[in-house]
């Protein structure tokens, strides 16, 4: 009895979830693969230069500059099409470009250091992930090594900010300020030249959510994929000591399976002509990764969006790195997990790490199965609680609507 409850509850728990996130989206939205547009045209329409609204007209707006704040009006996501964001579009390519050996001895240096201090034992991948991913792009930010007190600053804000986005804990805004107060303090000391249109506050936030939020969160979970997947098969991960360099296979196959994006969205500008169907405009497109990446071939899936429209600017970067992690990783543990694997990750990727050579425990996996299970109950309760919360919080904020009802731009 007990046991069908556990395995129950937290999908009826996940499935009303997603209704309720549904309900923000409102009556116009269309998604996309959806029973009016499907897999076939996802790219197609994505590519379309109509499919160019970010964020105004859209109620799921709202949901996610509350996600992405303090300064989602700077947000380089969240930014309309313009010189301003070709200015801070401009600036993250500038930040993030670097030879492929420079970020190679970069990533080696920030992941040994950080996994220096990880003890062998039971631990969530995510978190000892993320200092390496703070340390990262301080530095590329800086460039300077990452000081002890500006990485707890990061990790402390990437985890409140990729915690809420799970619904795992209400959004602590305290926590994100001390980041924003550290950066402003710190402007001056940064040796790329920042988007001028944007006042010093609103560089310290661009700084906050492209670097501090969406880097790091999104690479501590990417690893954090990377690394179940490869503690939960020994095949895989025996093949990975021995050719490391079969990584990006693992990396690619990875990025589809648990895709990062659940929906990208786009509000039409013009309309678009299908075969079948003229989407007007003003129409909230809602791209789904997950539901793409079932119904389509392995080739055509797009892990970090597509080209012709606002592609992930460290496309060239992100696998490059998560290579080198997963070889230090590899190099000192093996790993292994008995706890649940899904996309969103609520549970931050629990697992054993045994030093590399040394004899494997069983029962710290028996007890991570049995502690997973239970987690995941009451887990799931609270992100319905929280999830609902924040929906209703962000409806009242409606810091996106406001935006630009105040006549921004
Ligand atoms: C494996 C890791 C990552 C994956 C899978 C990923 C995936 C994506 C995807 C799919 C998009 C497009 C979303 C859309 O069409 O709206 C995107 C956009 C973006 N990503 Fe990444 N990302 C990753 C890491 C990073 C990192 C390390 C950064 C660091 C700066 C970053 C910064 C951005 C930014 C700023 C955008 C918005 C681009 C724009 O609108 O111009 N991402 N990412």
């Amino acid at each position: 009895m007990i046991g069908t409850v556990l395995a129950w509850l937290p999908d009826r728990v996940v499935a009303l979830r997603m209704k309720i996130f549904a309900l923000v989206n409102g009556q116009d939205a269309v998604t996309i693969p959806g029973p009016q547009v499907g897999a076939g045209d996802f790219k197609r329409v994505y590519a379309d230069p109509a499919a160019n609204g970010r964020s105004r007209g859209a109620a799921l707006s709202d949901l996610f500059w509350y996600w992405l704040s303090p300064g989602p009006e700077v947000h380089q996501e969240h930014l309309e099409a313009g010189p301003r964001y070709d200015e801070v579009a401009k600036c993250t390519r500038h930040i993030l470009v670097k030879s492929k050996k420079d970020s190679e001895e970069l990533t080696q240096r920030v992941a040994r250091h950080v996994l220096d201090g990880v003890r062998p034992g039971l631990v969530r991948l995510r978190d000892e992930m993320m200092p390496i991913w703070a340390e990262l792009y301080y530095e590329l930010v800086f460039d300077e090594p990452c000081p002890p007190e500006a990485r707890d600053l990061i990790v402390a804000h990437a985890d409140d900010v990729a915690s809420a986005l799970k619904c795992v804990r209400p959004r602590n805004m305290r926590r994100r300020a001390r980041l924003t107060k550290y950066l402003r303090q710190r402007l001056a000391d940064v040796p790329h030249p920042l988007p001028e249109s944007l006042t010093p506050a609103e560089q310290a936030y661009y700084l906050q959510g492209t670097f501090f939020t969406t880097a790091v969160v999104q690479m501590s979970e990417a690893m954090a994929h990377l690394l179940m997947i490869i503690a939960q098969d020994d095949g895989i991960q025996r093949r990975l000591v021995d050719h490391p360099e079969d990584v990006d296979r693992v990396i690619d196959d990875g990025l589809r399976e648990y895709p990062l994006f659940g929906i990208a969205h786009r509000i039409s500008t013009a309309e678009i002509e299908l075969d079948h169907l003229t989407i007007p405009a003003g129409t909230v497109l809602c791209f789904s990764y997950p539901d793409f990446a079932g119904q389509s071939a392995k080739e055509e899936f797009v892990p970090f969006g597509v080209a012709q429209n606002r592609a992930c600017p460290a496309r060239g970067l992100a696998p490059l790195t998560m290579r080198v992690v997963t070889r230090e990783v590899l190099r000192r543990f093996s790993l292994a997990s008995t706890a649940g694997h899904t996309r969103s990750i609520p549970n931050r990727g629990p697992a054993l790490l045994t030093p590399r050579g040394a004899r494997r425990k069983r029962a710290p996996l028996v007890w991570l199965a049995v502690r997973d299970r239970w987690e995941d109950v009451w887990r799931s309760l609270a992100q319905l609680v929280f999830g609902t919360y924040m929906v209703l919080d962000a409806r009242r904020q409606s810091l996106c609507s406001t935006y630009f009802a105040g006549g921004n731009r």
